[in-house]
């Protein structure tokens, strides 16, 4: 019998937090299916149990975990949780996709350099508190931006401050809405999130 390579064998294990409908989820979950990345997604988690993220890892038989702040007596509890959980799931990789919640600072030391965010404009503009959904596509228009884009950076405790891995641009046409762009953008983030973490496990593998 040949001896294992554990080394080369290990397949990066990846815990995608959602709230939403999930098509970022979705798109990385076909990358990895078409794409044979070295990586599988083995936890979904979620503030929300009904959202289409959840769907989804329910019918793919992925493991599904719906945790919020709300069960637990204090912060830190909760926390603590979130972090075992991703312990004893042996997690390498949290992929933060349409999470609406801050994730506690003890997970995400728990996890240096090793949780990514996707945010739908072009960081270091239109980032940070208040700026997600329609909020960050009408601030792109009004401020009169001819490009947006989406970008995936590292995941520290600042918010949408951590280190740029990838970036992607799309026009602003005239005409255009915050849903029109939003679109534009999605559609931008779907191929952008597999590609970086094509980028982090090459990184992570150097
Ligand atoms: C995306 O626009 C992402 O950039 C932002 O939330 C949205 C999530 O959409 N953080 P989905 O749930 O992946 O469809």
């Amino acid at each position: 019998m040949q001896k294992k390579n554990h080394m080369t064998d290990h397949k990066t294990r990846l815990a995608v937090f959602c709230s939403g409908s999930g098509s970022n989820f979705k798109s990385i979950y076909q990358a990895i299916a078409e794409k044979t990345l070295n990586a599988e997604i083995v936890l979904c988690l979620s503030n929300r149990s009904q959202c289409g993220a959840m769907e989804f890892a329910r019918q793919q038989g992925i493991a599904i975990l719906h945790i919020t702040e709300k069960q637990f007596d204090t912060f830190d509890e909760f926390a603590a949780e979130m972090v075992k959980q991703l312990k004893d799931a042996r997690i390498d990789n949290v992929l933060l996709a349409g999470y609406m919640r801050k994730v506690p600072d003890a997970v995400v030391k728990a996890f240096p350099d090793k949780m990514l965010n996707i945010h739908p404009a072009l960081l270091p503009k239109f980032g940070g508190e208040g700026m997600y959904g329609l909020h960050v596509h009408t601030a792109v228009l009004e401020a009169g931006e001819r490009e947006s884009g989406a970008t995936v950076h590292f995941v520290n405790e600042e918010y949408d401050k951590g280190k740029i891995l990838l970036q992607r641009t799309v026009p602003v046409l005239a005409g255009d809405t915050p849903e029109s762009l939003a679109a534009r953008v999605l559609e931008c983030e779907h191929r952008l999130y597999p590609d970086a973490l094509e980028k982090l496990l090459t990184l992570q593998k150097s």
